[in-house]
């Protein structure tokens, strides 16, 4: 049978919306790039990209600033992190995650994940007890949603603060709850793979005007906080604006004209990325020695990546599988790969945690887990192509 090739980029993002290209324009023209160059009255991009957000997600205050993972960094110091304080995580997640929690001071103190990748809460509970941690940071990796609600009622009862790693999540909910609304402080990414494409960039979402206050001036405000879009009154800021060191990292009114452009058509766009997904994981599903973790009905994810497992071959095969799927234009990569490649890598690569702990079930989960990205520059027709291509694939290495 003649192998079926796939032909698009998985890596190609759809163009930026033409409102979005004129303001750039203006701004360039202007030369106030910089979101605290404003005349008067006037919001800047930045202040504007920040009053929308919080009124999307429904959270009071919202600052804007260089990346998802600055953001994780300074809401860990704006929720009270002291240098050398533990700090739990999952152990399934990108790097910039445990690197924001060093970058604060703190020190990594990595959670098993279950099969379906969310936090193992027997173990959550575990190891609250057992280290000082106050600050559980839950990455909601490629976008999977615990149950929140038994969550949310262990982390009450073991006094730990949440802060969200929404980079996957953004549009996204469990219940009638969006991601994000759930812990004391949520960070999202903008970076150029995320709901949100701005190149690089964050938000970071809270109700807590104190935190509030604290972020905006570590992400080097100055003196200039009344210029922001979702910020706390002044007085808020009296008690901790000398002490809340400046550390850099504001957005600049460039992509925050970009973010604000996308902004209102998140939604629709969280929806085509949904019809997608539908399409790979029917097909998917339906492989034989191939197998998806089922989803809870409460989560309303978002469906810009697919993970999977081929069940049914080796761990020794899946560099061959992998390699013969990307021969046939489907890029895959593998979450259990020993070896940090591109992207990805296992925990145990992070060899700055120090303990580094033994992860069994993390291990398993991952072992033989791939990951696909949906762009949304695939159409319905692609989605089947690339799910074919898989059949094909799989049903070669299964009668090896
Ligand atoms: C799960 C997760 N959290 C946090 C981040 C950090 O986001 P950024 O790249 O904007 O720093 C990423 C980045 O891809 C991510 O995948």
């Amino acid at each position: 049978m003649s192998k079926i090739q796939f032909n698009k980029a998985f890596t190609q993002q759809e163009p930026i919306p033409e409102t979005a290209k004129k303001r750039v324009m203006e701004l360039l023209d202007s030369g106030r790039l910089h979101r605290y160059n404003t005349v008067g009255e006037e919001l800047s991009d930045a202040a504007l990209l920040e009053q929308d957000f919080a009124q999307y997600q429904g959270r009071k205050y919202c600052l804007a600033c260089t990346s998802g993972g600055y953001g994780l960094h300074i809401a860990l110091r704006a929720m009270g992190l002291q240098s050398g304080d533990q700090v739990l995580t999952n152990a399934y997640t990108l790097a910039p995650v445990p690197g924001a929690i060093h970058a604060a001071g703190g020190k990594p103190v990595l959670v098993e994940i279950d099969e379906h990748y969310h936090l193992d809460l027997v173990d959550l509970e575990a190891k609250a007890k057992s280290s000082n941690a106050k600050i559980l940071l839950l990455s909601l990796m490629r976008g999977h949603i615990p149950d929140m609600d038994r969550l949310m009622a262990l982390c009450n009862d073991l006094g730990l603060q949440v802060l969200e790693d929404c980079a996957h999540t953004m549009g996204g909910s469990w219940g009638d709850k969006k991601s994000g609304n759930f812990g004391q402080v949520a960070a999202f990414s903008l970076q150029t793979y995320k709901h949100l494409n701005t190149g690089e960039g964050g938000l970071v979402v809270t109700d807590d005007a104190e935190i509030a206050a604290r972020l905006i001036m570590h992400s080097g405000s100055y003196m200039l906080y009344e210029r922001h879009g979702a910020a706390p009154s002044p007085e808020v800021f009296e008690n901790i604006r000398l002490i809340s060191a400046n550390m850099s990292g504001r957005m600049d009114n460039i992509r925050a004209a970009i973010g604000l452009a996308q902004l209102p058509g998140l939604d629709k766009n969280c929806q085509r990325w949904n019809s997608r997904y539908a399409i790979l994981h029917s097909t998917i599903a339906a492989i034989e020695g191939l197998n998806i973790p089922v989803r809870d009905a409460r989560e309303s994810f978002v469906g810009s990546s697919l993970q999977f497992r081929p069940i049914g071959l080796d761990v020794g095969q899946i560099p061959g599988f992998i390699a013969a799927c990307a021969a046939q234009g489907v890029e895959l990569k593998w979450f259990g790969d020993d070896k940090p490649k591109a992207f990805t890598s296992r925990y145990d690569s992070w060899h700055y945690i120090d303990p580094m702990p033994h992860l069994p079930n993390t291990l398993r989960a991952l072992e033989k887990t791939l990951d696909l990205r949906v762009p949304l520059t695939f159409n319905d027709a692609d989605c089947h192509v690339i799910g074919a291509v898989i059949a094909q694939v799989t049903a070669e290495f299964m009668v090896r």
